[in-house]
């Protein structure tokens, strides 16, 4: 997996050394709200195991965010894979971050080098974001990336629909 870098960001590969410093993002309650819930380190350690053993080499798998010059993560960023979103599957781009680091752009301008990654340098057509309707910061993020909202998901054993916003090559590459 490459590195990326934006003007105040590092977006580099996962090490399993990460695990400690992202209990920052998956050990807050106010960060896993909108997921499955706070993860403790053994989980995080797998996790990070996991995505480099399946997703770095099929291209895909999120990316350790950090803000230059320090290399310590403040969160991740990067695309995967989800089946369950539709029969075809769709790629998602996924973004998490630290609560402290909240509110200052970082999203957006990690998210925005992995779109312009994914459609510059590999052949997906369309990106996705799939998000909890109370979610405001994550929708907010998906306008500012130029991603639409496209329908609602009601994705296996969840009992509110979450909805996807999405954006296709064309519609990227038609941006300023
Ligand atoms: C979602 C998340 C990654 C956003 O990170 P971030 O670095 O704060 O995002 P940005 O600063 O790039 O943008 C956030 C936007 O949301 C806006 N926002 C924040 N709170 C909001 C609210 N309650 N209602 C509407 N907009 C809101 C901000 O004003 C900002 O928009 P602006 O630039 O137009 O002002 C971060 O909040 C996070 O990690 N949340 C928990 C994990 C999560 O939910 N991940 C996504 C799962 S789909």
């Amino acid at each position: 997996m490459a590195v990326l870098q934006t003007p105040r960001l590092l977006l580099r590969p996962l090490v399993l050394e990460d695990a400690e410093p992202l209990q920052v993002v998956f050990g807050d309650p106010a960060v896993m709200q909108f997921g499955d819930g706070v993860r403790d380190l053994a989980w995080i350690r797998e996790w990070i195991k996991t995505v480099i053993r399946t997703q770095y080499p099929i291209g895909l798998g999120v990316l350790a965010v950090t803000i230059i010059p320090d290399p310590i993560p403040i969160g991740f960023c990067g695309l995967s894979y989800y089946p369950s979103i539709s029969p075809g599957g769709q790629f998602e781009v996924g973004f998490r971050l630290g609560q402290h680091y909240w509110g200052q752009g970082y999203a957006t301008e990690a998210a925005t080098a992995i779109l312009r990654k994914t459609f510059t340098e590999t052949k997906i057509e369309k990106l996705v974001c799939l998000i909890d309707p109370n979610n405001w910061r994550s929708i907010r993020v998906a306008e500012k990336l130029g991603m639409s909202l496209e329908r609602e998901v009601m994705l296996p054993g969840y009992t509110h629909p979450d909805i996807l916003f999405a954006i296709s090559r064309s519609q990227y590459l038609a941006q300023d």
